[in-house]
């Protein structure tokens, strides 16, 4: 690589892409994912949230057009086929959901699910993808709340893609924005965020 080159890429920022699976634009999983961003800026990274609630996008139609050795991507045209894009050009994910009936929310889940496409439209494109994870749940409890239900499934599907998840926070909070109160959880987000940048 030549020298200019050499100093382009390094000035380069990491690029953070943040799913955001609450109807809460101001609730509490987007105030973690607020806070995380804040750790990855502060390490040079540029981030775009992306609020799936209100987004046209479809459950997965189990049609397999993805699965083709030939595909070309995702057959349902809708708003997910731009997030595919953002999705590979991203350095980093960002996945905010709230608990939902013990597991994460219907949004975030969609949008999981139509990650089964995402290698028709790049081959490796979850191999060493980081991901964050942030959640938070109304009970006192992890467990109880069914908030370990989801940090389960988002650890099994990195482990199954080959994706690095690199931390996930999650905290009980009830009213849009409560858990900014803990500020220990706060600063594990910005923590998060930072190592999220590395
Ligand atoms: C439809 C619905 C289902 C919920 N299910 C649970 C649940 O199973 N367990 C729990 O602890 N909290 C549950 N909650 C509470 C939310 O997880 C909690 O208020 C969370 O902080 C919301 O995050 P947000 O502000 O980012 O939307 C539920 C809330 C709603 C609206």
């Amino acid at each position: 690589m030549m020298k200019k080159e050499m100093m382009t890429a390094k000035m380069e920022a990491k690029k953070i892409v943040v799913l955001l699976g609450s109807p809460r634009k101001k609730g509490n999983t987007a105030a973690l994912a607020d806070r995380i961003i804040a750790g990855a800026e502060s390490a040079g990274a540029a981030a775009e949230r992306i609020f799936l609630h209100g987004k046209d996008i479809s459950p997965c139609q189990a049609c397999y057009a993805c699965q083709r050795s030939d595909s070309e991507g995702c057959a349902i045209d809708d708003d997910m086929q731009p997030i595919y894009n953002k999705l590979i050009e991203a350095d980093g994910w960002v996945i905010a959901s709230p608990v939902y009936w013990f597991c994460m929310s219907a949004q975030t889940k969609l949008f999981l699910d139509r990650c089964f496409a995402l290698p028709a439209y790049k081959k490796d494109a979850f191999s060493g993808k980081r991901i964050a994870v942030a959640m938070s749940f109304g009970d006192d409890d992890a467990f109880n709340s069914g908030c370990v239900n989801a940090l389960r499934t988002f650890q099994d599907a990195a482990r199954y893609v080959g994706a690095n998840l690199v931390g996930m926070v999650y905290g009980s909070a009830d009213k849009p924005g409560e858990i900014q109160s803990n500020t220990a959880l706060m600063m594990q987000a910005e923590k998060l965020g930072k190592k999220l940048a590395d």
